[in-house]
């Protein structure tokens, strides 16, 4: 017979991962609902068109696509920008500005498969919309650090490195090059640390032979690793001087970093440029700082694309952080949550009365949201107690044939053996007892 396997890149989530998987949504939900970002959902499948010319050609290519049974070419969503773009477009009036709004998804991508990427995964989105200002991205990357620090990482783990895509254009239109040649340079740039030199074959396929002074201030720019040294190149001649008005929104956004307390998490790096094509302003990424795992995080701003998808201009900024690289760097770092899905109360029972005796306690415990198992099957009391010390719970209620007669119930500490009778109408008290009074 046929043997079925998850198609590749997809994932089961066995009990004890999606425990983990739940864990780490969890406290992601705490600290995002923690920033004031409401929550909100889309659909899975959404109309091709909406990723069309927007996402940019790499996540294009790799769209999960079809046409359905009404002859509409949908995909499975690649990512959630295009669609929440279009949920705040469609009410931006009626919407308190500013808007701060998260969500939780799943997305899929056919990609090549490596360490940390899947063709599915999920992300925890965040984004602004209405506030033009470096504000926005400060409350942002607040929230990313925030996102990672609830689990214990720290600054030697992960840094976010922050660049500029208005920058990159000011300075590359500024050498005198129009739109598609900064659009493939700045593909190129997005390559540069993975491919090296090669980064630029794309261009000089479409553009011929880059010349070698223009390659020399692409790689110079790139290169750029700090605030002044940003500042340094933005003087250099030949370079327009409406550039630097650019440093001022800079200082305004490192400066509220710093007072955030946040200064040791930022790394400007100019070779950060995104691959995605919307970016109009600051992008940033997250990366853990051995430099070992693919991004944790990636986001900016994209001022033009509630408007493009159909909605009024509305200035927007946001970042997405991936559940797969995020929980490798727990595990490496030893911080992986351990879940435990141990009952509090196990129940022991002498047979078939007794079970029927035990039925409406277990039913008022589980009702008063303690968690509670017991044996499906008639068991041995030697195996029963067994069971119960394998299922994690801390104590035992037994209900045994003495103790039904006596109307009692006993209740078994199970970490330090002790064992007290109580009468079997205070079962409830005596289990609260237990667990809210020590
Ligand atoms: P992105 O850089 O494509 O940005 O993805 C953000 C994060 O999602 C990545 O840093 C990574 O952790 C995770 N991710 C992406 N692709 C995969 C994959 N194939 N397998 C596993 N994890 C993956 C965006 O998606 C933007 N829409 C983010 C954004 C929100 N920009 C503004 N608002």
């Amino acid at each position: 017979m046929a043997t079925f396997q998850t198609l590749p890149g997809f994932r089961d989530f066995y009990p004890e991962d999606l425990a983990k998987r739940t864990h780490i949504f969890r406290l992601w939900r705490q600290t995002a609902a923690a920033f004031g970002f409401a929550e909100y959902d889309t659909p899975v499948l959404e109309p091709l068109d909406l990723y069309r010319a927007k996402s940019g050609d790499e996540i294009e290519g790799q769209l999960f696509g079809f046409t359905d049974k009404g002859g509409r070419e949908v995909a499975l969503r690649p990512e959630m920008t295009p669609s929440v773009c279009r949920l705040v477009g469609a009410r931006a009036n009626a919407l308190k500005r500013p808007i701060k709004w998260f969500s939780i998804a799943e997305f899929y991508r056919y990609e090549r498969m490596q360490k940390g990427r899947g063709r599915c995964f999920y992300q925890l989105n965040a984004d602004v919309f209405g506030e033009p200002g470096p504000e926005a991205e400060i409350e942002l990357i607040a929230l990313l650090v925030q996102c990672m620090r609830a689990f214990g990482l720290t600054d030697k783990d992960f840094c976010v490195r922050l660049s500029d895509r208005m920058l990159w254009f000011q300075f590359l239109g500024s050498l005198g090059l129009d739109e598609p040649r900064i659009r493939s340079l700045l593909a190129a740039v997005d390559k540069h640390e993975r491919s090296g030199d090669d980064a630029f074959k794309g261009y000089e396929e479409s553009f011929g032979k880059i010349d070698d002074e223009l390659k020399r201030r692409v790689l110079g720019f790139l290169g750029i690793r700090s605030f002044g040294a940003l500042e340094q190149a933005l003087g250099e001649p030949g370079v327009s001087a409406a550039v630097s008005g650019r440093l001022a929104d800079w200082r305004k956004l490192l400066d509220g970093l710093g007072a955030m307390g946040l200064g040791d998490y930022i790394q400007v790096d100019l070779g950060v440029v995104r691959g995605l094509a919307y970016y109009t302003g600051f992008v940033f990424e997250a990366f853990d700082r051995k430099g070992e795992l693919r991004a944790l995080a990636g986001g900016g701003r994209y001022d033009d694309l509630v408007g493009r998808l159909g909605g009024p201009e509305l200035p927007a900024v946001g970042f997405a952080v991936g559940d797969m690289t995020f929980a490798l760097l727990l595990e490496e770092r030893g911080l992986s949550p351990v879940v435990s899905q141990a009952p509090d109360v196990y129940c022991i029972l002498g047979g078939e009365a007794e079970r029927k005796a035990a039925f409406a306690d277990i039913n008022r415990l589980r009702a008063a949201g303690f968690r509670v198992d017991y044996p499906m099957r008639d068991l041995g009391f030697g195996k029963q107690f067994k069971a119960a010390a394998d299922s994690g719970a801390k104590i035992a209620l037994i209900y045994g044939g003495d103790e039904l007669a006596k109307g009692i119930v006993k209740m078994r500490d199970l970490v330090d053996r002790t064992e007290r009778d109580f009468p079997a109408s205070g079962v409830e008290a005596a289990v609260r007892g237990f667990f809210e009074g020590g």
